[in-house]
Order: C-alpha cells, then sequence, then structure tokens
C-alpha cells in the first residue's frame, strides 16, 4: 500500500486470477523435453481484467499530461495531439505493417512519407528532406554529420567549428560534440537577439557553421537573420536552423527563403505529434540541393507511378536509424498538415503567436518581462513570438523562488512552465495555439493572485505541491538513481 492507502498491483495479486479469458486448447497435448524449455516464473501479479484496468487508469490519473491539463512549457512543449492523429496513424494500412514488408505491399504507406517529404521541403523553402532522424536532437546530430560530410567533400576538412548564440537550447551544442566539432558561443545582445557584431569576430574559414534557432528560446524571432545568412555566407559557412520553433512562423516565412540552407523539425513542436520524455519523436531534416547528396539513406523516392527506397546515394552519410524513421510519428505529422491545410497552418502560428502575447500582456504588470517591451510601451512595439519570459524579481525578492511557484501552480492545476532556462529564474511560458481565451484568462489570473499570495505570506509556497501524491522530489537523484521496479519496500 502506497502513503494515500492505494493497493499496489503486486498486492492485490491472486494466484490464478487472469485478466484474459483464453479458449479451450483444441489439440492435443504434446510433451516436451524440459530441457529445451527457458519458461522460469516471472513472478507477475496475477489479476482480472477490471482490476488491471483500474490499476493503469489510476496511474494514467496521477499524471500530468495535455489531454488533462493547460501545459504552457516553453521549449520542450507539449502540445496538444488532436484525436484524428491517432485514428489515422492507427489505420491497420500503418499500424500492422513490418519493416521487412517488400516495397510493393507497401505503397500506401511510402506515398504518405514521399508526400510529407514535399510538403515539409516546401514549408520550409528547401529543396529535400530526409524524415528518417527520430527526435529532434537526432536530426542536428544528422544534420551535423550532413555539414561534414559537405565540406570534406569540398577538401575543407579544417572546418569544425560550430558557431551557437548563448541562448541555444542544450542539446545544439551537445549535438556538436556528438559529431567531433567545437562550439563557440556567439553572445546575445540585451535585447535577447544574436549580436552580430561578435558573430563577425568569430567568423573564419574553420567555421562550418552557425547553428541559430529562430524564434530563440527567448522567444523572440531574430530580423536580423538574411543579415547574419549573408554574412554566415561570405565567410564560406553555412547557415543551420534549429526549426524547433517552427509553430511561430510556419506558412508566414520561409528558413529557406531567410537564408537557412539546413535545419531540422521537431514534429512535436509543430505538427502535434507525441513525444514524451526524449520519445519516439521525428525530428526530419530540410536542407538546399548543394547538401542533399549526402543526406541519410534510404530516400523514398517516385519513380514513375511507383514509390521506392533508395539506397544507391554514393555521397550519403549512411544510415542513422533503424528502417524507415518513426513511421507511426510521421503518419501523425502528415495527418496534421493535411488536416490544417496550408491556411490552417499559418492560422496555428499567428495564433500561438497571439496567445503568448496575450498572456505576457495580462501578466507583464507583477511578471516582467525582461527580453519584451520597456516599461510602459505596449506589447506591439517588441512582441514576443510562440513563447515568452518572464523574470518576476519582485516575487523572488519576497523569498519566493521560480521552483515555489512552479510548485503552487501544480496544485492550482497548471503545468509549470520550463524554470530557469535560458536565463536564470525564469518563467518561459508558451500557451501554443488551442487554449480557450478562458484557459488563457485563468492562467494569467492564477499567476497574479499567486503574486498576491506572496505579498501576504510566503510560507506557503515552501509547502507546495500539497495536492499531489508526491511532494517536492529530489529531482537529481530521481534522474541519477531512478528507482524503476517495486520491491515492495516503497512508500
Ligand atoms: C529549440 C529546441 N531545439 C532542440 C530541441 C530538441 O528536440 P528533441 O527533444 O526532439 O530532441 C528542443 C526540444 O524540444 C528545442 O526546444
Amino acid at each position: 500500500m502506497n502513503k494515500n492507502g492505494e493497493r499496489l498491483l503486486f498486492e492485490i495479486s491472486t494466484p490464478g486470477a487472469s485478466a484474459v479469458d483464453l479458449p479451450e486448447c483444441d489439440v492435443p497435448e504434446a510433451e516436451f523435453d524440459p530441457a529445451l524449455s527457458t519458461y522460469t516464473q516471472s513472478g507477475l501479479p496475477e489479476v482480472g481484467q477490471l482490476d488491471l484496468v483500474r490499476h493503469y487508469t489510476h496511474l494514467a490519473h496521477r499524471c500530468f499530461s495535455v489531454d488533462g491539463n493547460f501545459y504552457p512549457l516553453g521549449s520542450c512543449t507539449m502540445k496538444y495531439n488532436p484525436k484524428v492523429n491517432e485514428w489515422a496513424a492507427g489505420l491497420a494500412g500503418f499500424a500492422n505493417v513490418h519493416p521487412l514488408q517488400s516495397e510493393h505491399h507497401v505503397q500506401g504507406l511510402m506515398e504518405l512519407l514521399y508526400l510529407l517529404r514535399m510538403y515539409l521541403a516546401e514549408i520550409a523553402g528547401l529543396d529535400e528532406v530526409s524524415l528518417q532522424p527520430c527526435a529532434g536532437a537526432h536530426g542536428e546530430w544528422t544534420a551535423l554529420k550532413v555539414i561534414r560530410a559537405y565540406f570534406a567533400d569540398r577538401g575543407q576538412e579544417k572546418r569544425r567549428i560550430v558557431l551557437a548564440p548563448d541562448t541555444a537550447h542544450g542539446t545544439n551544442p551537445a549535438s556538436c560534440a556528438m559529431c567531433g566539432a567545437s562550439v563557440v558561443t556567439i553572445k546575445s545582445l540585451s535585447n535577447g537577439l544574436t549580436d552580430l557584431e561578435d558573430l563577425k569576430t568569430h567568423l573564419s574559414d574553420e567555421v562550418a557553421a552557425i547553428m541559430v534557432t529562430n524564434p530563440n528560446t527567448v522567444g523572440k524571432f531574430d530580423r536580423m537573420i538574411a543579415q547574419m545568412a549573408e554574412m554566415v555566407h561570405r565567410a564560406g559557412a553555412l547557415l543551420y536552423l534549429d526549426g524547433a520553433n517552427m509553430n511561430a512562423i510556419m506558412g508566414i516565412t520561409r528558413p529557406g527563403d531567410f537564408g537557412v540552407d539546413i535545419m531540422h523539425y521537431n514534429t512535436h513542436k509543430t505538427f502535434s505529434t507525441p513525444h514524451g520524455c526524449g520519445g519516439p519523436g521525428a525530428g526530419p531534416i530540410a536542407v538546399r540541393k548543394e547538401l542533399s547528396p549526402y543526406l541519410p539513406v534510404p530516400q523514398v523516392v517516385k519513380q514513375g507511378e511507383k514509390y521506392a527506397w533508395d539506397f544507391d546515394r554514393p555521397k550519403s552519410i549512411g544510415k542513422v536509424r533503424s528502417f524507415w524513421g518513426q513511421v507511426g510519428v510521421l503518419v501523425r505529422a502528415y495527418a496534421y498538415i493535411r488536416a490544417c491545410g496550408a491556411a490552417g497552418l499559418r492560422d496555428v502560428s499567428e495564433t500561438a503567436v497571439l496567445a503568448a502575447n496575450y498572456v505576457a500582456q495580462r501578466i507583464k504588470h507583477v511578471y516582467a518581462l525582461p527580453f519584451g517591451p520597456k516599461d510602459g510601451s505596449p506589447m506591439a512595439s517588441n512582441p514576443c513570438a510562440h513563447e515568452f519570459i518572464t523574470v518576476p524579481r519582485a516575487i523572488i525578492d519576497r523569498g519566493v523562488t521560480i521552483m515555489d511557484v512552479a510548485k503552487a501552480l501544480i496544485d492550482r492545476g497548471y503545468h509549470p512552465p520550463t524554470v530557469h532556462f535560458p536565463v536564470h529564474d525564469c518563467l518561459m511560458i508558451e500557451p501554443t495555439e488551442t487554449e480557450s481565451k478562458a484557459t488563457l484568462d485563468g492562467f494569467a489570473e492564477t499567476l497574479l493572485e499567486l503574486a498576491e499570495q506572496s505579498e501576504r505570506d510566503a510560507r506557503p509556497f515552501k509547502e507546495a505541491p500539497v495536492r499531489q501524491v508526491v511532494r517536492r522530489l529530489d529531482e537529481v537523484g530521481a534522474a541519477r538513481k531512478p528507482v524503476l521496479r517495486w520491491t515492495g519496500a516503497q512508500g
């Protein structure tokens, strides 16, 4: 039994109970040599179907999810996944195929993947797309391999430096390190945009690329991006876009049009696919034609009226993923793009930006916006993109930490925004496009109420969360020494 009086699955186990009724055996029983058997008692609990359903339903209710609660998690966005995507991905022709089935058995699925390739190239304004990478970070890594192959082919192996602004997502430098590239940090200005003067001083014939997130992780669209592209190209390097934040710009502008050479998408942040806890996801990459010979194999291609897997790409960096990529996720992304249509995708971005600016506007008198408009000036003078950063210094000065605010939000039914990234003491709020005005208002009012509470008495914050199955966790311990199985001794 746990602290909340719930009996755990092992404790309700009754020998002989089963969740399924198997039909009577209708073939003669055969003897076989027990030495050939690998059967051992699994020790798994034995329970009836209803007890099993209740067990998992109770577990599911303990979790925060987009389907259950508002989830304004900036950067690693948890976007609502429309149920039509699940319906599409569950269709037998997609869900029941085997990766080793021959091409002519899966022409329908291959057509879908081919069309998705085309749509993603169009949205990016670039020439070719690989659907193989299976997460945003995997897309970064794959793209960096492509960049290296491109320069190696041109006898420029010495281009091993990758520049990244100090607001870059942590996966950017990590992917560089995994690829053997050294990372040099470029400063940001106080308005959150890349410092082009600093960039100029770091460009050289050893630089392979600059990795830019646009809109960036402080929620700003870098309007100088075309100028940045020009500077980088003049130095013989490439402009890489971490396209994780395409949710703010798709249908409005295209990376290829502002000078990007290569980019990745995060399908979970843009095309409403699931991606909890690091995967399974998809991180397709899009490139200019000069880089396409180096894309991973296989590539889904159209030959006449038929679709085929093309492995015959002599300059390819090779395979980066087993079989054909994260197909179930790609089907969901396709379903979303088709359901929205071109105008709908633009509408998604505009609504996501509007929602973020609306919440920022409602709370900015208490929750300061370090990268927002100057005091007193309207939001329109310096709007945010899909997300915004607040550093509520007044609340912090009353002895309430950002973590206290985050935990207090949990008790009020909200998943906390990202905290302490990309700057210390910040909340990074990303409402996304799917929330109603009433939900956005409720969230803004809750934040304001917490600010008032901090003025009256900071002590209750230290106790939060009090309405959840767990209180404050040792997050480092949970990551380093996770307890992943029932031992009977847990509380
Ligand atoms: C800006 C940015 N870049 C890269 C990533 C990494 O993506 P993933 O978690 O799919 O590896 C994320 C996370 O979603 C992100 O927000």
